[in-house]
């Protein structure tokens, strides 16, 4: 048997609670990780709370976690490049706040010592989404691009992947975050009352797309109307609301799968001394329900991390 924590019915952070389950089996082309660290997302909360439960049902006892960092403890069928012993980061459909969970191979990757627990637990799914926002969006070399919510655990990583594509960037932010923001290389923008004026004095030369990552405050419509075109806006939130507007919605899960071609840009960052990956705060798993309530409440700066005993 390990331990998880799970909830067992929809409700407020209270309902997490630590469960025994069995060891998981890897299946063909899975591997089981000895998780050392899991990262909390606001899927997981949103989830919890049943907010998400005709989207994206859930069986109980369920046990959140998308993304987690460990060591390789065994082998599906099928399985090459990783083995037992292996230190990796990766991405998985739920099961991360555990002592061990399955990661598929194609969303796996070899965790460089460079690279804290925390660190790469924090990256698969900021990384994933950011390439593949990037890549829908369709935004080229030479461009300026507005981040809704950019100082978040998505937006941290993707101002980065932006900045490395050689694209301009202007974030929205509330005030305390945006020295971070210029540490990453955007320029930060208040969000809010008067936002549109705020970022055509930013961004004298217009804006050429928009990435919403915060799904708040009417930024649909006066994204469009600081492109001009539907076309060149997309969310990662308001699924609700991107019809309304014209505007592309993307969830993963479209068919093209972006979790290697995202560690790879990452890993590049890395290598090179310049990807940054804050963490918000680090808990025990055990803890998991604070952390959830911590990333509930949102305005954090980078992610929020459950740290796993290695016993
Ligand atoms: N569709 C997908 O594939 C996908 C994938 C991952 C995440 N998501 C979604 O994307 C959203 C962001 O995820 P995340 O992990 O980055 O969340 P997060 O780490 O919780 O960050 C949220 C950020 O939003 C900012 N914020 C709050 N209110 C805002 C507003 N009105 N305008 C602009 N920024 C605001 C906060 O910064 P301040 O403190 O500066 O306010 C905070 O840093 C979530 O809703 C998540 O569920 C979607």
């Amino acid at each position: 048997m390990t331990k998880a924590i799970a909830f067992a019915q929809y409700g407020g952070p209270d309902v997490l609670h630590t469960i025994d389950i069995e060891l998981p089996a890897p299946g063909p082309g899975q591997v089981r990780v000895a998780v050392r660290s899991a990262a909390v997302n606001p899927i997981d909360y949103k989830q919890r709370n049943g907010a998400l439960a005709e989207r994206f049902p859930v069986t109980f006892p369920a046990v959140p976690g998308f993304e987690v960092s460990g060591v390789v403890e065994a082998v599906g069928a099928g399985v090459t490049g990783f083995a037992p012993g292996d230190e990796v980061f990766g991405a998985l459909m739920g099961g991360g706040y555990a002592e061990h969970a399955l990661v598929g191979v194609d969303e796996l990757a070899h965790k460089p010592a460079t690279l804290s627990w925390e660190e790469a637990a924090a990256l698969p799914g900021a990384a994933e989404t950011s390439e593949r926002a990037l890549d829908v969006l369709g935004v080229q070399p030479g461009e300026t691009l507005l981040v809704h919510g950019a100082a978040g655990g998505v937006g941290t990583v993707l101002l980065q992947f932006a900045r490395a594509r050689g694209i301009t960037v202007i974030g929205t932010a509330s005030e305390p975050n945006h020295a971070h923001l210029r540490e990453l290389g955007a320029i930060p923008v208040t969000y809010g009352e008067g936002l549109a004026e705020r970022v055509r004095a930013a961004a004298p030369g217009g804006v050429d797309r928009v990435l919403d990552a915060a799904g708040q405050g009417g930024v649909l419509p006066l994204s469009v109307e600081l492109t001009g075109s539907a076309d060149r806006v997309v969310t990662i939130v308001d699924f609700a609301d991107a019809g309304k507007y014209g505007v592309r919605f993307t969830g993963g899960g479209d068919g093209e799968v972006y979790h290697q071609q995202a560690y790879a840009t990452a890993l590049a960052l890395h290598e090179a001394g310049s990807l940054r990956l804050p963490l918000h705060r680090v808990l025990p798993l055990a803890e998991a329900a604070e952390a959830q309530r911590i990333s509930e409440h949102g305005h954090l700066r980078g992610k929020v991390v459950l740290s796993v005993s290695s016993s």
